[in-house]
């Protein structure tokens, strides 16, 4: 009835202004006039008008279609299009719309509107294996009950934003507590991942949703449209860039989304026992000594379409660095992936693009969990390289022996400090020679293993010769009297603390004495630290020891009536120390370094350098730069060439006296 008197009025309207049909005389003109506006019912209840020039038109609301009358009717969509809900689901009509309601084991991820697609909850399972975290439970059984929750309209659920923060709380907790050391743990966690960015995904109402936890990063792009979306998604999170296409994502069948997601995780330590199941692929490589290492964040890709295995064009993956670092001679970048069946990481169907020092590009045809892994070739040891170390290390035996002569069998400088020297000359002789005879006897386990341990004993005892040392001397200055060690308690810290060491470190670890390349100790479980962590201790004390020395020296020259000669004495025996501390520690910090898998070739040369002539070095020290022991040489070379004694007669006879009484300054002390 009312439609009729506002088309009546419409008609009759005109005439009366003399204006034609829509359009009204005002200000002297005729302009359009707003039918909508005068006339609100004009559409009906179910329709916006619209005003044009001269007119106007109906446009239906959604849900509604123009019947022949001109008026807008209810669109039943379950009949027009029967698919609308899937096979599974049952659709109601209501005015203006319609709902899916699933079936049991199916659902449409909290979208009224969607198909209903099956699902699985038992995925989330109880978790068969024992060992599992608990943490690790705790989210799966998250997962299961929102995930059942999902298909009883009935019952509250989170929404998909807020199980995404939930699911990165736990995984989270579960990287912080460091428990996914072993593959099986690593599968679980990565499948937990994957299955519940499936659950979560199609219930985002976002197109981007990004979520930065302490631990995770994720992306998450949906689309929800009638027709399958196409072009490019390119998810990114600080770690990674994720390029593919939507066609791969949707897959063969469009149920009415589709989401691609990239997880990284900031903290999936990639413990060594992990590092390792690689080299079953190459097994070359484990004879070469290649070592591997990760040099990425791991990440996860996800997409809708659950057909990954095999990809029909391969996908896009940027990797950053975690260490800046370019491919050289002695390293190599790869692609890999986490073979969920074979507990390894995997080159397979992964391919290096490209590579720069701060990326590398990976195009792989499958989807799982990525990461870019660097293979360390270690250094060929070359021809020049092991002919220094053969003629330093030859001199150096050379060199020791005649020191250790010299220190057993020059009287004039018997004492505490000589003691020292020679045991600490016979340790390092001791080594040096199994040094030069074994270190390359890789072939035999067992014997390999011992040579480790005995160089492992004679590296530290030398060092602990060397803190008596530096206590003999801090005694010498600081204890008014003059001071020996009893022989007993040298010997115990001599001898006996790398004894204790070398025990322990073999009980606690066996396999680590012994390399596939050196018979030295492994870098497994930080073995390497039962060596340099007592060295790193000496060299410090040892600074503390003759800093102090030093001061109290310093103080004792300006006192008032100054020992001078004996004071000198200890300075130079200070300076030749300190000397000596930094050529054997230094060398050993040269060493550290080199294995720590970043020694350049420079510092292998310096080691090796340093290494070898340490024995020469020693010997000049305490040998050639000693006047006592140079005339002692001096007397024993005339002796040996009786035709020079008479030109040296007074020096020899002057020398007697000391000898014979063995009290010279040095002996004092
Ligand atoms: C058009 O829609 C109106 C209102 O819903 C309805 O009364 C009428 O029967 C429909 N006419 C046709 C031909 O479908
Ligand atoms: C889902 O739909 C298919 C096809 O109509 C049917 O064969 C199947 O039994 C249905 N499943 C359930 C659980 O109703
Ligand atoms: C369908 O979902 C919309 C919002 O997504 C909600 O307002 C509506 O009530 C739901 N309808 C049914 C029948 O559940
Ligand atoms: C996740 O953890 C943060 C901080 O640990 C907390 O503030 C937040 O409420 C948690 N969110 C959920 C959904 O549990
Ligand atoms: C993604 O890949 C396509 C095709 O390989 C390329 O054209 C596009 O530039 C890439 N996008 C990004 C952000 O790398
Ligand atoms: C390395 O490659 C990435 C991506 O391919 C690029 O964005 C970056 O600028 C490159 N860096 C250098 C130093 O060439």
């Amino acid at each position: 009835m009312e439609l009729k008197w506002a088309l009546l009025l419409g008609l009759f309207l005109p005439s009366c202004s003399g204006c034609s049909y829509g359009y009204v005389f005002h200000k002297r003109k005729c302009v359009d006039e707003d039918e909508c506006a005068v006339f609100p019912v004009l559409c009906g209840d179910h329709a916006q008008c619209v005003n044009t020039e001269g007119s106007y038109y109906c446009r239906c609301h959604e849900g509604f279609e123009m019947n022949l009358t001109g008026l807008c009717k209810d669109i039943n969509e379950c009949k027009d299009a029967p698919d609308v809900c899937g096979t599974n689901g049952s659709c109601y009509n209501h005015h203006g719309g319609y709902s899916c309601r699933c079936d049991q084991g199916y659902s449409n991820y909290g979208h009224n509107q969607s198909k209903c697609i099956e699902m699985d909850c038992n995925q989330f399972g109880p978790l068969s294996v024992d060992h599992t975290p608990e943490k690790l439970k705790q989210l799966m059984s998250l997962l299961k009950k929102s995930c059942e929750s999902l298909n009883d309209p009935h019952r509250e659920h989170l929404t998909g934003e807020e199980l995404l923060q939930n699911v990165f709380n736990s995984t989270d907790e579960l990287l912080t507590e460091g428990t996914i050391a072993d593959g099986e743990t690593l599968n679980q966690f990565l499948d937990a991942v994957e299955n519940s960015m499936r659950l979560i995904g199609p219930q985002l109402k976002e197109p981007v949703t990004r979520m930065e936890t302490h631990n995770t990063v994720a992306e998450v792009a949906v689309m929800r449209n009638q027709t399958p979306p196409s072009g490019r998604v390119t998810l990114s999170t600080d770690s990674a860039l994720f390029n593919t296409s939507w066609e791969i994502v949707v897959g063969k069948s469009y149920p009415g989304f589709a989401f691609a997601a990239l997880v990284s995780y900031k903290d999936l330590t990639s413990s060594s026992d992990l590092l390792h199941t690689i080299s079953r692929e190459r097994p070359d490589d484990e004879e070469r000594g290649v070592s591997y290492q990760l040099n990425s964040k791991v990440v996860t890709a996800v997409v809708s379409n659950a057909e990954t295995k095999q990809l029909s064009e391969p996908v896009m993956l940027v990797f950053t660095h975690e260490e800046e670092r370019a491919e050289s001679e002695g390293m190599a970048y790869s692609c890999v992936y986490w073979d969920a069946d074979e507990r390894v990481w995997s080159g397979r169907g992964c391919k290096k693009a490209e590579s720069n020092s701060t990326h590398t590009a990976c195009s792989c045809s499958h989807l799982s969990s990525f990461a870019v892994l660097m293979a360390l070739y270690p250094l060929q040891d070359t021809f020049e390289l092991v002919l220094i170390t053969r003629v330093g290390l030859v001199l150096s035996l050379v060199c020791l022996f005649l020191c250790i002569l010299t220190f057993k069998f020059c009287r004039s400088i018997q004492g505490t400090r000589t003691s020292i020297h020679l045991h600490l000359s016979i340790s390092l002789f001791i080594a040096d020679l199994v040094f030069l005879c074994g270190i390359s006897s890789t072939h035999n386990q067992v014997g390999c293993g011992i040579v480790a341990g005995v160089l492992h004993f004679f590296f530290l005892s030398v060092f602990c010769w060397m803190l008596l040392e530096g206590l003999q001397l801090y005694r010498m200055v600081v204890m008014v009297f003059n001071t020996t060690l009893k022989h007993l308690y040298m010997y115990l810290v001599g001898y006996g603390a790398p004894l204790v060491i070398v025990i322990i470190s073999a009980i606690t670890f066996p396999a680590g004495y012994g390399t596939k390349r050196h018979c030295w100790l492994s870098l497994d479980r930080y073995f390497i630290l039962s060596f340099f962590a007592p060295v790193c201790i000496v060299v410090i004390l040892n600074g503390f020891v003759f800093i102090i020395t030093i001061w109290k020296l310093v103080k004792h020259f300006s006192s008032l009536n100054p020992d001078l000669s004996s004071l000198k004495q200890i300075r130079n025996f200070t300076v030749t120390a300190v000397a000596q501390l930094c050529i054997l520690g230094g060398t050993w910090i040269f060493g550290f370094f080199l294995f720590q898998e970043k020694g350049t070739e420079v510092m292998l040369y310096l080691f090796i350098i340093l290494n070898s002539l340490q024995g020469a070095l020693i010997f000049i020290m305490h040998c050639l730069l000693s006047k006592p022991v140079r005339t002692e040489y001096y007397n024993l070379f005339v002796r040996m060439c009786p035709h020079k004694k008479k030109a040296e007669h007074s020096t020899s006879s002057s020398q007697k006296p000391l000898r014979s009484d063995g009290s010279t300054a040095e002996s004092q002390i």
